[in-house]
């Protein structure tokens, strides 16, 4: 059951998105400064060039999760991060956040849409099959600290149905 909202990320929430992206990523995390530079990155540039989406638990209005896109070239984007907190996870949050997503690439014309992902990152790689994600290939020892692989997936962007905006 999904209880949250899905807002865009403003300068507002940026420091509870950050210390949530640390809980989920401890040393690996993103500085905090990012998310302001793409927040405010994304809000001035005169085409879509991403959004990073933020899940707010409707009760608490805390943040419970978020999601980063990236348009990278022309008809592609990437999923640059997707968390979720500990405390809220397999209610369908991630599964949201990856609507939102897709129905903006849908909106923005994107037809093919990318992430990274660590090979021992099993409980990411089964969501994103969950979702549709499907492995495309590899890089080799593309991560540091543990040194490891990153596995490629991609996900064809469905025709846009007309349905409600998961947003
Ligand atoms: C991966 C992550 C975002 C999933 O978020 P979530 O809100 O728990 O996912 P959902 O509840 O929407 O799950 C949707 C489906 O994905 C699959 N799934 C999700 N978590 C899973 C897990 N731990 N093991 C196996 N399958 C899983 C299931 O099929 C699930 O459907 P179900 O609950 O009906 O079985 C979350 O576990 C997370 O934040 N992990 C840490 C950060 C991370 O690794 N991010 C990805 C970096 S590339």
């Amino acid at each position: 059951m999904v209880d949250v909202t899905v807002v865009p990320c403003d300068e507002s929430l940026c420091k509870e998105v950050a210390a949530l992206e640390v809980m989920c990523f401890g040393a690996d995390a993103w500085p905090p400064e990012v998310f302001h530079t793409l927040c405010r990155m994304y809000s001035e540039s005169a085409g879509f060039r991403g959004q990073i989406w933020v899940a707010l638990d409707e009760q608490r209005r805390t943040v419970a999760g978020y999601v980063a896109l990236e348009v990278t070239s022309l008809g592609e984007a990437e999923l640059t991060n997707l968390a979720v907190a500990p405390a809220c996870r397999r209610r369908g949050i991630g599964r949201r956040l990856v609507s939102c997503v897709i129905a903006a690439c849908q909106q923005a014309g994107v037809e093919l849409l990318w992430l990274r992902v660590r090979r021992s990152n099993q409980r990411a790689v089964r969501f994103y099959e969950a979702c549709g994600f499907v492995k495309r290939g590899e890089f080799r020892d593309y991560y540091d600290d543990p040194r490891e692989d990153a596995l490629i997936l991609a996900l064809e962007v469905p025709e846009e149905r007309g349905e409600d905006d998961p947003c």
